[in-house]
């Protein structure tokens, strides 16, 4: 059977749909408060939130990195802070490559809890890809 171009469209379009672990810059911009702040919130917040009291005691960021302002995030943390997030470059940076190591490697991330998930993983790539923007973001300064 010789493809009509209804069947090379839904091809065209099936493969476009798998590309969700492919984002790149060009998707549409993805909203950092919408969208990603939703993620580190519940999956990242309980060890790298600023310093704060909890019952009575003081809690600082693991590893002195806070994800809960915009300027924390990229003043990064103490391994290697410039490369927290690198705009434009998810490849180098952390808070992308913490989470696609293998899970018994001392920086996988989050190290206890829910994993981030592919679709997760997908826009935080994105995100960055996209410069790191954290639009009207400003966070817990
Ligand atoms: C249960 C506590 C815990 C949770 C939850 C957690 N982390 Fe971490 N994080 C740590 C610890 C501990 C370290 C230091 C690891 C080391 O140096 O071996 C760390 C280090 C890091 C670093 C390196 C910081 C530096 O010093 O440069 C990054 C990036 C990071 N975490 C990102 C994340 C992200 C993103 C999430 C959520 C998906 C997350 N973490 C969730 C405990 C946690």
């Amino acid at each position: 059977m010789k493809p009509t171009l209804l069947t090379l469209s839904a091809m065209a379009f099936a493969i476009g749909s798998l590309s969700i672990t492919n984002a790149s810059a060009q998707d549409a911009p993805v909203d950092f408060e919408k969208q990603i702040l939703p993620i580190l919130d519940a999956k990242c917040m309980s060890c790298h939130a600023k310093e704060h009291e909890d019952n009575g005691r003081i809690k600082k960021p693991k590893s002195g990195l806070a994800l809960d302002s915009a300027t924390a995030i990229m003043k990064g943390g103490k391994v290697e802070p410039e490369k927290t997030v690198v705009a434009g470059k998810a490849d180098e940076s952390w808070l992308l490559k913490s989470l696609l190591l293998p899970e018994d490697d001392d920086m996988f991330m989050p190290p206890k809890g829910d994993h981030v998930t592919p679709e997760e993983q997908a826009l935080i790539k994105q995100w960055i890809e996209q410069g790191a923007n954290f639009g009207a973001w400003k966070g817990n300064e």
